[in-house]
């Protein structure tokens, strides 16, 4: 390939060019990111899910009977544990799939209901019984209201494996009538940022690292429900977390609603990423539609979630939000309406276009015409300058064959890549949802092949917003959906990044300001590139990827403002073959990052070649 970059005429970059997405999948959110430590805290639960004791086991001569009593901790959480029995009685909880020790303070509280005059012990040991930490705290407990009462927990030393649970007992002996009711237990290790409520740090130091520009949330299939009634609500996700009722998500478990708006919101702070609020728009994942006589309803609902979020302390729900903590306002310039409406029938596709997107965009222009709507699909003719989302989980040719696709494509209405992966191994037609294998993680072929439909979304980079992989986390020892970004165990302790980690973060860390035009006499496939520059350290920029050579691909690149004697850093990702992939557990990494300094020769050209299956970036210095 003999390639010629011009010094102008390209378009301009967005500066959001790849981000995350986030909905709870996958435990990805509880029992991953949000860094509580007990599973079934509160034992909410739903028609579809109803509450149980999963997670926890009694201790000693006590039994555990969940019940709803009539004065309970809250109408959020109406059901709670009674513990009965004699001598030294209560209970463990095993987390999620185990409790990762470590010497660092644990945080913890619990509410209680019951005339008690001794005292608690909380702590951690070991499945075999050995204590790492314990605290011993004073009853307060009285039989007219709920307490809470709160501790501390400071192992000395790291557990040797994770399977270790959560200890609370007291003596029955003490309590009336050898009982006490207990709700919301909770126990979280020191999280990002410290904040309350937090998450987790190892997740959000290998998020961090990553640079994601925007989160998309909350959802994917989980902002939709399964039904309109258990639709996520963003007003059940705010404020005391008693007072958050919790709902069944659309991936078969219970979430508690501890990671709720606002903690998405402090997530977004915390890493620097632009928001882009998914707002529910009428549609229900068992295709359920509102009518369009009822919609105002959801409309009026969406309105107040951006007052709740944007709005001056002298509106209502800014109001609310600086009640919760936040006086200041956020500033939310992008929001998405819905989540794959073309995806759910004619029916759901149809009102979408005739009166569900507009009742949102038309409300959103009137009260925030600054904010850049986007729609959930790009299969209609958006009016305006909305946007749309383009979703696309695939086999690795056919993202190839993707390459070229927003080349014809207008910039009046830009795109979301709002859930890129390769999902299947190449079988020569490519993927069929009835019927279809997904890779438990993602493989190299399928990670070049996402590169190169990034770098053809890079070259139209004035049309599209942004990129995210989806899903984002796993994890492994409950997953409904591979492969995803990140992966982690409780047994490891430790967060896998994939194969696409590798390449979508050296394309995100290597961002161009604009793109310049190349000029080239050989035809993309089997290399696929981009050129630019970056403005603000005046390097220029090249990306490339490699996929289906039969050897190695030579290049002559040339940039019309670079001559003889500038050096160039040149990267170059490869692994040992095409189906390579990071395992958790696995120690060993299968992605080569090869950096070499070359310098051009004569007339400015940089020379190299790039193997089969490859992803490289070229910037000069
Ligand atoms: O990312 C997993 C799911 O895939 C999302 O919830 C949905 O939007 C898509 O179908």
């Amino acid at each position: 390939y003999t390639i010629k970059v011009a010094k102008s005429g390209g378009n301009v970059t967005s500066n959001l060019q790849y981000g995350a997405m986030e909905e709870e999948i996958n435990h990805c959110g509880e029992g991953g990111l949000y860094a509580e430590l007990i599973r079934n805290r509160a034992f909410q639960g739903s028609e579809l899910y109803p509450s149980n004791l999963e997670a926890w086991s009694a201790v000693g001569e006590s039994t555990l009977a969940l019940q709803n009593l009539s004065n309970p901790l809250s109408s959020a959480l109406p059901t709670s544990v009674n513990v009965k029995g004699s001598g030294t009685i209560g209970f463990t909880n095993v987390g999620f799939w185990g409790i990762d020790v470590q010497p660092q303070k644990y945080t913890g509280s619990f509410y209680v209901k019951g005339s008690y005059s001794g005292s608690f012990k909380a702590s951690l040991q070991s499945s075999s019984g050995k204590t790492f930490a314990s605290a011993e705290i004073t009853s307060k407990s009285v039989s007219s209201k709920w307490v809470q009462h709160e501790f501390t927990l400071t192992p000395k030393t790291t557990a040797s494996t994770v399977d270790n649970v959560f200890s609370l007992t007291f003596d029955a002996s003490k309590a009336s009538g050898g009982s006490l009711d207990f709700n919301f237990i909770s126990l979280f290790p020191p999280t990002w940022n410290d904040r309350p409520n937090g998450m987790r740090k190892d997740l959000m130091q290998a998020l961090s690292d990553f640079g994601p520009k925007f989160l998309r949330f909350p959802g994917g299939n989980n902002l939709e429900g399964e039904t309109i009634d258990t639709r996520w609500k963003w007003n059940e996700t705010i404020g005391p977390l008693i007072d958050r009722p919790g709902r069944p998500t659309t991936w078969g478990y219970e979430e508690t609603g501890g990671m709720g708006l606002v903690e998405y919101m402090e997530w977004c702070d915390d890493l620097d990423m632009e928001p882009i609020l998914a707002i529910w728009d009428g549609l229900a994942l068992n295709e359920d539609i509102v009518s369009e006589a009822d919609l105002h309803v959801y409309v009026e609902d969406a309105l107040n979630e951006l007052e709740f979020l944007t709005g001056s302390v002298d509106t209502e729900y800014g109001a609310l939000r600086a009640k919760y903590g936040h006086p200041e306002p956020w500033t939310i310039n992008y929001v998405e309406v819905g989540n794959e409406d073309e995806d759910a029938g004619t029916e759901a596709l149809d009102t979408y276009k005739s009166y569900r997107f507009a009742a949102f965009n038309d409300a959103l222009a009137e009260k925030y015409p600054y904010i850049q709507v986007i729609a959930s699909t790009i299969d209609m003719t958006m009016p305006g300058s909305a946007g749309g989302d383009y979703h696309q989980y695939d086999v690795p040719d056919n993202f190839v064959s993707e390459f070229d696709m927003w080349d014809s494509y207008t910039d009046e209405n830009p795109i979301l890549l709002g859930e890129i992966a390769a999902l299947e191994y190449n079988n020569g037609v490519g993927l069929d949802w009835s019927d279809y294998t997904a890779s438990l993680y993602p493989w190299w072929i399928g990670s070049v092949a996402e590169a190169v439909f990034l770098l053809g979304a890079e070259r139209n980079s004035d049309k599209i917003i942004g990129a995210t992989y989806a899903p984002f986390f796993m994890n492994l020892d409950s997953y409904e959906w591979s492969p995803t970004f990140l992966a982690f165990d409780s047994k490891t302790g430790s967060v896998t990044k994939s194969t696409s980690y590798y390449v979508w973060s050296l394309f995100n860390n290597n961002h161009m300001t604009n793109t310049l035009p190349a000029t080239s006499a050989d035809a993309f496939g089997p290399l696929y590139y981009v050129s630019g520059l970056d403005n603000k350290t005046n390097s220029h920029i090249w990306k490339g990827a490699v996929y289906n050579s039969t050897g190695e691909v030579p290049v002559s690149l040339t940039f019309e403002s670079i001559g003889q004697g500038t050096t160039a850093d040149l990267t170059i990702l490869t692994a040992p073959d095409a189906y390579a992939m990071n395992e958790v557990g696995d120690s060993t990494e299968v992605v080569k990052t090869t950096t070499k300094t070359i310098k051009a020769g004569k007339s400015g050209v940089f020379s190299f070649s790039l193997p089969n299956l490859s992803v490289a970036v070229l910037t000069t210095n």
